[in-house]
C-alpha cells in the first residue's frame, strides 16, 4: 500500500526519493509524488496518476527539482478517486506545508467542515489534505512548526505515517505516526524517513523503528524524537541486516519467480537455528510447560496466504496437540464477540507485520486476556512489536504482491512451534519427534528437488493457461493446500478459482463441473489418498480435464485417471504441504505469464494491507 520516503542531507533529494519510491513500487499504488525545498524556490510539488515513471520522466529523474530536502508518496486511493489532484504531497491553502500520508483521517469530514468555516478551500477529496490545512492553520496560532504538529495530531482520529516539510524549515522534516509504519535511517550523507527499510537500504542499514503516537524532527545530521507531549526520548537503533541484493531480481524476469526459486533458501534459513541437537529451539518465545498445560483453546489468526498456513497448521496442530485449534480470517475474528480469556492462546501470523486486519484482531485478543504469539517476516513490524511473543520467520524481504516464500516460511515454522508446543505438552512420542524434524531438516533439500524441475509445471501451464475456471479439490491438509493454489492462482493471472475439500463437491460444487473443466486434483495427503481419487473418478466422469499433484508412490494409480500428473517428494505427512504448494505456485505464475499479467504488481492488490 501507499509508500513514504523523505530524505534531508547534503546531496540533491529528488534522484533519492524517486529511487526510494521505486523500491516500495511492489507494495501497489496509483499515482505517486514528490515535494522538495530549496531556498531559491521554496516548496516544489510534482505530481501525477499512474506509473513512477511518469513522475520519474516528469522531472527527468529528480534533476530538475533542486533542494536537499525532499518528501515523497505512492498513494493506493482510498477516500478520492486516483488522480493528479489527490496524489500526494498535499499542500496548504498558502503553500508553505507540505505532507505525506499513509493511513486513513476517521474523523476528516468533521475537522474539513471546522477549517471550511474559518475560509479555508480545499483542493483534494482526499482525506490526507485535511491534515496539511490543520497545520497551516495551527502553523498561524502558534508560529512552531512542532508545536503545530502536536496539536494537529492531537485533533486527528485514525492512523497515520506522515512526512512533513515546511518552507519556513529548510533544514528539517518532520514525522509521526499512529498504525501505521514508519522509520528512521541514519546515513552518511543526510537521514531519512520511510515507510518499508526497502527504501532506504541502498544508503543506510541503522535505522529505528518509530512508535505509536512519536513524533520526530530530522534533520541532515540528526534524528531528534518526541512523544505526543513533545517531550524527548531515547531512540532505540537497529542495524538491518539483508542485503540490498535480497531486494533485487538478480536477473530473475520476475521478483515472484525469484521469490518461489529462494524458497529452499529461506527455509533452511528458517529452520536450521531452530533445531540444536534434534530439538527445536524457540529461544525467542517464554511459553512455559505450567502455561501451555493450561491452555484450553488456541486460535490462529491471519489473513489471505497467512490465514492459509493456519488451516495447514489447524489440522497438523489437533492432531500433535488434541487441544481445539481454531483458525479465524482477522476480519471475522475481530467483530464475531470471541470466546478468548485467559487461557487462549492466539497466534497471529502476519508477512508484512502491518496488515490492519490482523492487527485489529490481535489487539482485541489481547483486550480479552489471550495471549499472543506473532510469527511474522519483516523485522520490527507493528504486529511483531505489539505481541506477547514474536518469532520472525527469515524468508528475507519478500517483493512480489503474492507470497510464496513468506507462505512456506511461515508454514515450517508452524509446523515447528506445533511441535515444540507438543512436546511440552507431551503428546507426541519421541519417535514422531525425531521423525517430524528429521523431516524439517530434509525439506530444503526436498524443495530444491522441485524447483530444480519447473520445466514439468511450465509445460502443464502452457497446456491449460486458458481455461476460465479452474476447481482445485482435495482432502484435510490437501485443502487447506488447495486453498494456497486456487488464491495464488487467481490473484496474478485473473483466472476464476475456487478450492474444494474434494468430499463437500457433491453438496454443490460438482455442477459446475462439465467436459472440459480444469480441476487441480491433490493427492499428497497419503492417509486420504484412496477417498480423494474417488473424487477425481467423480469429475472426470462429469468430463473434467484432471491435473493432479501427487507424490511418486501414488503416480501410478493416479496417472490412471489423471490426464496429467506432477510429482513432488513424499515428506513426513505433517510437511507434505511445504512441497505441494511449490508446484502450485510455479502453475500460478506460468498461468499469469502465458496470459501477460503484470505478475508482481497484480491489479487492485497491494503488498501490505493496512486499511480495513
Ligand atoms: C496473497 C497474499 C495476501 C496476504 C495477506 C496477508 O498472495 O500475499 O493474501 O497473505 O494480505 O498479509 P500479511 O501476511 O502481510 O498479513
Amino acid at each position: 500500500m501507499c509508500g513514504i520516503i523523505g530524505f534531508v542531507g547534503r546531496e540533491q533529494a529528488a534522484p533519492i526519493l524517486l529511487d526510494g519510491l521505486a523500491r516500495m513500487e511492489y507494495r501497489g499504488y496509483d499515482s505517486a509524488g514528490i515535494a522538495v525545498r530549496s531556498d531559491t524556490l521554496g516548496l516544489q510539488v510534482r505530481k501525477t496518476k499512474g506509473r513512477l515513471q511518469a513522475l520519474s520522466d516528469m522531472v527527468h529523474g529528480g534533476v530538475d527539482l533542486e533542494g536537499a530536502l525532499g518528501i515523497g508518496h505512492t498513494r493506493w486511493a482510498t477516500h478520492g478517486e486516483p488522480n493528479d489532484v489527490n496524489a500526494h504531497p498535499h499542500v496548504s491553502e498558502n503553500g508553505s506545508i507540505a505532507l505525506v500520508h499513509n493511513g486513513i483521517i476517521e474523523n476528516y469530514m468533521e475537522l474539513k467542515e471546522q477549517l471550511l468555516r474559518h475560509g479555508v478551500t480545499f483542493a483534494s477529496d482526499t482525506d490526507s489534505e485535511v491534515v496539511a490545512q490543520l497545520l497551516e492553520y495551527h502553523y498561524k496560532e502558534c508560529g512552531s512548526m512542532l508545536e503545530a504538529v502536536g496539536r494537529c495530531l492531537r485533533r486527528i482520529e485514525g492512523s497515520y505515517a506522515l512526512g512533513i516539510i515546511c518552507s519556513d524549515y529548510p533544514n528539517a522534516l518532520i514525522a509521526a505516526r499512529k498504525d501505521s509504519p514508519l522509520i528512521l535511517g541514519f546515513g552518511e550523507n543526510g537521514n531519512f524517513i520511510a515507510s518499508d527499510v526497502t527504501a532506504v537500504i541502498r544508503h543506510t542499514r541503522d535505522v529505528a523503528y518509530m512508535n505509536d503516537g512519536e513524533i520526530a524532527v530530522v534533520t541532515a545530521d540528526s534524528i531528534d524524537v518526541f512523544d505526543s507531549e513533545l517531550s524527548p526520548l531515547e531512540v532505540e537503533h537497529h542495524q538491518v541486516d539483508w542485503d540490498v541484493s535480497a531486494a533485487e531480481k538478480g536477473g530473475y524476469p520476475h521478483f515472484m519467480f525469484k521469490e518461489i526459486m529462494e524458497q529452499p533458501e529461506a527455509v533452511r534459513k528458517t529452520v536450521s537455528p531452530r533445531i540444536r541437537d534434534g530439538r527445536v529451539v524457540l529461544d525467542d518465545v517464554r511459553l512455559t510447560a505450567d502455561y501451555v498445560r493450561d491452555i484450553s483453546r488456541i486460535f490462529i489468526i491471519a489473513c489471505g496466504s497467512s490465514y492459509h498456513v493456519g488451516m495447514v497448521s489447524k489440522y497438523n496442530w489437533e492432531r500433535l496437540l488434541r487441544r481445539p485449534v481454531q483458525v479465524d480470517l482477522a476480519s471475522e475474528f475481530r467483530y464475531s464477540d470471541p470466546l478468548v480469556d485467559r487461557r487462549t492462546l492466539v497466534i497471529v501470523i502476519s508477512q508484512s507485520g502491518e496488515t490492519l486486519d490482523t492487527m485489529a484482531a490481535m489487539r482485541e485478543a489481547k483486550r480479552r486476556g489471550a495471549r499472543t504469539l506473532a510469527v511474522v517476516n519483516v523485522v520490527g513490524s507493528s504486529i511483531a512489536r505489539e505481541a506477547d511473543d514474536v518469532l520472525y520467520t527469515w524468508a528475507g524481504p519478500e517483493i512480489a504482491v503474492a507470497t510464496t516464500k513468506a507462505y512456506s516460511t511461515q508454514l515450517v515454522l508452524m509446523d515447528l512451534i506445533g511441535l515444540y508446543l507438543a512436546d511440552l505438552l507431551g503428546t507426541v512420542s519421541a519417535e514422531e519427534y525425531a521423525a517430524i524434524v528429521a523431516g524439517v531438516q530434509a525439506l530444503p533439500e526436498q524443495m530444491q528437488q522441485v524447483t530444480d524441475r519447473v520445466e514439468d509445471v511450465q509445460y502443464f501451464a502452457s497446456r491449460y493457461f486458458n481455461h476460465d475456471s479452474i476447481f482445485f479439490i482435495g482432502r484435510n491438509l490437501d485443502y487447506a493446500m488447495g486453498l494456497e493454489g486456487s488464491l495464488k492462482l487467481k490473484e496474478i493471472s485473473y483466472i476464476h478459482s475456487e478450492a474444494y475439500a474434494s468430499g463437500e463437491l457433491k453438496h454443490g460444487t460438482i455442477s459446475l463441473i462439465e467436459p472440459g473443466t480444469l480441476v487441480v486434483a491433490l493427492g499428497t495427503h497419503a492417509a486420504l489418498f484412496d477417498k480423494a481419487m474417488s473424487n477425481v473418478v467423480e469429475v472426470k466422469a462429469r468430463g473434467a480435464e484432471v491435473l493432479a499433484v501427487t507424490t511418486g508412490r501414488f503416480r501410478e494409480k493416479m496417472s490412471k485417471t489423471a490426464d496429467a500428473v506432477v510429482v513432488v517428494p513424499e515428506a513426513h505427512p505433517i510437511l507434505q504441504p511445504s512441497l505441494g504448494v511449490v508446484p502450485l505456485q510455479l502453475f500460478a505464475y506460468y498461468v499469469a505469464l502465458h496470459r501477460g499479467c503484470d505478475i508482481d504488481k497484480p491489479r487492485n492488490l497491494a503488498k501490505s494491507v493496512t486499511v480495513e
